[in-house]
């Protein structure tokens, strides 16, 4: 345990129902600021030595606050490069082809800067820097103060920066983030691609992550009156002792005022305590994936009577288990997970998944059935378990590594009490497939003392570990408290469970069949396969093999299918030019696959009849093709052009298939229930060339707030405006009103075709090498002086060229001063581009900076290497840069590697995506202004199109200035 806890004195009081009169926020002083618009981002590596570790408050380059990043580019987050880099044959396959990693040093670093303001009056307050998630080793520095050095992709850092800001004034964060190292083996991402936060808080306030509210009912059987118990942990910054008071109003999913709990606890001066609390609360409505009802909680602290600190946290109230005989309980009866496996990337965007995507995202894994989702290999995105909360879908909440060591058990202490309170979290995940340690113990003892810790934190909570194996009972499946099956479904599942009777088990991970949306035939050349669940690696099966056996036997708990979605990376089967993964119910778009019905039928209680494939294949005319019903109809006929082809009766957890000879035309099928009724009907026919685009945003109105995205589909339709399912047309679009393009993607597992469009802006580097020097008397002002005009005679001063000075401090003595001057030329379309830089290596001790004899900034620290902006101080033709130079101890002068940048005009390239078999889609999000928004979609040959989605007033996330 990281903290020492001092167990707070219980005093329970409870007060009847009442409306809810919550504090205003404004009784709090506690403010939680989203810190995610407006950073500047530039890629590469150009200040190697930024980091100082001789001196402390001194980053060097933009992690010094004097740094200019006039011209870095614009970011919010959730930002993520990698999607922005090209794809190329030699990179890393498993991480998506992108050009990045040790072979891609430039593309490997970026730098993020942010300045924001605080005011005066928030002196005396804490002030706290939290980091969602950054892949992925991450450098933070605070005023040229480094106060973070952060690794693993995954995990949430934060840090009290209360020390090193400046009140009444502008701070400056800067973070270094190196994506060169990887974590896993499928595509990750790189940058700040969580949120980011900036929270005040009084010196008494309750720490971070430091409230749990668990509901147990007696026996784990959800009866009866649930226990509520809260702990609250407190922070003490103040340097006097203190009593806290803790007040906790819980109020019901529909609104009222249920119970208040309170009690109180002394704080040391600079120390952390805790409160806890206990009280019943009866007649609760159970949480469930059906009825996903949340409770929430109102935390009030006081001192002396007045409010220091009040956060409301959302909970559920449901009891989980799992039981070797009925499988996983939820609310105490069995419960079939129907879950799948899924990495964090989607088409478009990558790792940095805006929050309604999350939510776009859950709902689309819901629409064939999924209750459950794993969150394969990795902690989640905070707002993806809101989502699960609100939607209501399981979750199997997995770590990144093992480890009992103490940075692996912090990051897992930090993962527990970040994600403890979501009712949708069901069980936690220690690993997946270990295979080198698996079965040793060492590895036993590292599982069984990270689920022993769970139980310390989460006692409710089972644990599972994610094990490649079949019948094996060594290492950590002899441990683990839930036996974990990642594929091997079979007989020896059958024989282990027989011989361990008492271990629960869970299919962690199922299915990996492979099928490319779209397309009924394998394609190597194009990295394609078949989409009729036919395809699968070795290791694995089809979905109807695998739920077939899963589907007979409860105690197996359900199992999470690799994956809900397609991700970047792991092209399997085929390689390059593939560089996706096509595992997916649903591609990185999220557009159903076929196997989406098969899934449907039987994981929902919906009606389902789907005819694959679709009827567009001319030139195959006279020629048998497979086609397949995926249905839960007792019974599926199958039409060619109202001809039948024959019903036939569908097996429990089946597809049926039947081979037509090819004719155009119209392919239909009648699915009929028990009692021979038609319970449902489809057709897929054969349509004409695509004439007009169709744009089709998933939601009509969205908020404009900045934050909020609309997912539009684009699809061909043909003069009868039916879609048209083999069109590859490329289409153009353009954007107008309250919203920006964020991504767009068509779920071609080896579509090349950019995700992102960046501003690209042209750049000329001029280096200063020759450089004239003489020991001269100055200012140490902004004042002039001849020496530092245009015209100044320097031919008899002494030489110092960068290429060959070695770094040589050409003053040698101290307390002594000099100038430097350099020539250099630019033309008149150099000065007709955003702007001119004049980047320094550095001057010792001190330096005053002019060009054409005017001012331009002073710098005043040996490390610095500042860069100013000079853009109006320049002509076409003869440039001179001249320093006034002092220095002060040993020997200094200037470094002479100085670089002119000259800035040209951002360039926007047009926003363009090739549908892939019929779709692609276009993800926008809004701006802050209340509007609308249009898309419009143009494509040589084909009708163009504009829709229009609103974006509403709403409240805002307050943001940081
Ligand atoms: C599993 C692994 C997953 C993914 C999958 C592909 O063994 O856990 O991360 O690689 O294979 O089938």
């Amino acid at each position: 345990m990281k903290n020492t806890i001092l167990i707070g004195s219980l005093i329970v009081g409870a007060c009847a129902a009442l409306w809810v009169t919550p504090l205003a926020a404004a009784d709090s002083p506690r403010e939680h600021l989203s810190l995610d618009a407006n950073w500047t981002f530039h890629l590469g590596d150009d200040w190697p030595d930024a980091l100082h570790l001789e001196n402390s408050g001194t980053g060097g380059g933009p992690a010094s606050e004097k740094f200019s990043d006039a011209y870095w580019r614009v970011v919010n987050l959730p930002h993520d490069w990698a999607v922005e880099l090209p794809f190329d044959w030699a990179a890393d396959g498993s991480h998506g082809f992108k050009t990045l990693g040790g072979k891609y040093p430039t593309n490997s670093i970026g730098w993020y800067r942010r300045a924001f303001e605080l005011p005066k009056e928030d002196e005396g307050m804490r002030i706290w820097l939290t980091f969602d998630g950054v892949f992925r080793d991450a450098t933070v520095w605070v005023n040229g103060w480094c106060v973070s050095h952060h690794e693993g992709g995954y995990y949430p850092f934060r840090e009290d920066i209360t020390d090193v800001v400046h009140f009444g004034g502008e701070n400056t964060i800067a973070v270094l983030v190196n994506a060169t190292k990887v974590e896993g083996w499928f595509y990750e991402g790189a940058g700040i691609y969580r949120h980011v936060w900036l929270d005040k808080t009084a010196p008494v306030a309750i720490a971070p992550d430091g409230i749990f509210v668990e509901s147990e009912f007696k026996k784990n059987i959800p009866q009866g009156s649930p226990e509520i118990a809260v702990e609250v942990r407190l922070l003490n910054a103040a340097t006097n002792a203190t009593k806290a008071a803790v007040n906790c109003e819980i109020i019901s999913p529909d609104g009222k005022s249920l119970k208040q709990i309170s009690g109180s606890e002394e704080l040391k001066r600079k120390s952390q305590g805790a409160v806890k609390l206990e009280s019943k609360l009866s007649s609760p409505v159970l949480w469930s994936p059906e009825l996903p009802k949340l409770y929430r909680l109102i935390t009030t602290v006081s001192v002396d009577g007045k409010v220091v600190d009040q956060k409301e946290t959302s909970f559920g109230i449901r009891t989980v288990g799992f039981d070797a005989t009925n499988g996983f309980l939820l609310n105490g009866k069995h419960y079939e997970l129907y879950g799948t496996c899924n990495h964090q990337d989607h088409a478009g965007v990558g790792a940095a998944i805006p929050d309604a995507l999350q939510e776009f995202r859950v709902k689309k894994l819901k629409e064939f059935g999924c209750n459950a989702i794993r969150t394969s290999h990795n902690p989640p995105t905070p707002e993806l378990l809101d989502a699960c909360d609100r939607l209501g879908v399981l979750v199997m909440d997995e770590s990144r590594l093992m480890g009992s060591d103490s940075e692996n058990m912090n990051k897992w202490d930090d993962q527990i009490r970040r994600d403890r309170n979501h009712p949708s979290v069901a069980i936690w995940c220690i690993a997946n497939e270990q295979f080198a340690v698996q079965d040793t113990p060492e590895a036993a003892n590292v599982a069984r003392s990270m689920q022993d810790y769970v139980k310390r934190l989460d006692p409710t909570r089972p644990v599972t570990y994610a094990a490649p194996e079949d019948n094996v009972f060594r290492g950590i499946n002899s441990v683990i408290e839930v036996r974990g099956w990642n594929y091997h479904y079979g007989p020896q599942m059958d024989q282990y469970h027989a011989e361990h009777l008492n271990q629960p088990n869970v299919g962690t991970e199922q299915a990996s069949v492979v099928g490319t949306r779209g397309i009924y035939t394998n394609d190597q050349p194009r990295g394609y396969v078949a989409a009729y669940d036919v395809v699968w690696p070795g290791w694995t099966t089809t979905a109807e093999s695998w739920w077939s056996f899963f589907a007979t036997r409860p105690w197996l708990s359900g199992a999470f299918v690799w994956t809900g979605f397609d991700y970047r990376g792991e092209p399997t089967p085929y390689w390059w030019p593939c560089i996706n993964s096509h595992f997916g119910i649903l591609d990185t778009c999220g557009f159903p696959k076929d196997v989406f019905y098969y899934y449907q039928s039987w994981w929902t209680t919906n009606t389902v009849l789907h005819l694959l494939p679709h009827w567009n294949w001319p030139g195959w005319e006279g020629q048998e093709i497979l086609v397949e019903a995926f249905s839960n109809c007792k019974q599926v006929e199958l039409f060619l052009n109202s001809m039948s082809l024959g019903k036939q009766a569908m097996k429990p957890n089946s597809k049926l298939s039947w081979q037509v000879t090819y004719a155009p035309g119209t392919l239909s099928a009648k699915g009929f229930d028990a009692a021979g009724n038609v319970v449902a009907e489809t057709k897929v026919e054969t349509t004409g060339d695509a004439t007009q685009i169709q744009l089709t945003p998933d939601r009509k109105a969205i908020n404009a707030d900045g934050e909020d995205v609309a997912v539009f589909t684009v699809s061909a339709l043909d003069a009868q405006g039916r879609a048209v399912p083999v069109a590859q047309n490329k289409i153009n679009f353009s954007i107008e009103g309250a919203g920006e393009i964020l991504g767009v993607g068509n779920g071609d597992p080896s579509c090349h075709e950019p995700d992102m469009f960046v501003p690209n802006v042209p750049e000329r580097s001029v280096a200063l090498n020759d450089w004239r020097w003489q020991l001269a008397k100055i200012p140490k002002n902004s004042s002039g002086l001849p020496e530092y005009a245009n015209d100044f005679d320097d031919s008899a001063w002494n030489n110092l060229n960068a290429k060959t000075s070695g770094g040589e401090l050409a003053i040698r003595t101290p307390d002594t001063t000099a100038i430097y001057r350099a020539h250099f030329t630019l033309t008149e379309a150099d000065l007709n581009g955003a702007g001119a830089q004049v980047c320094f290596g550095g001057c010792d001790d001190e330096g005053w900076y002019f060009v054409n004899g005017q001012f331009v900034g002073e710098s005043h620290d040996w490390q610095a290497q500042p860069i100013f902006d000079i853009k109006k101080f320049l002509h076409a033709g003869d440039n001179v840069v001249a320093v006034g130079v002092n220095n002060a101890v040993g020997s200094g002068g200037l470094n002479p590697n100085v670089t002119v940048k000259i800035i040209g005009n951002a360039g926007v390239p047009p926003w363009s995506r090739s549908l892939f078999n019929g779709l692609a889609q276009v993800i926008v999000q809004s701006t802050r202004d209340a509007g609308e928004i249009k898309l419009t979609a143009t494509a040589a040959g084909l009708t163009p199109v504009t829709a229009v989605v609103q974006t509403q007033p709403c409240a805002l996330r307050p943001p940081v200035r």
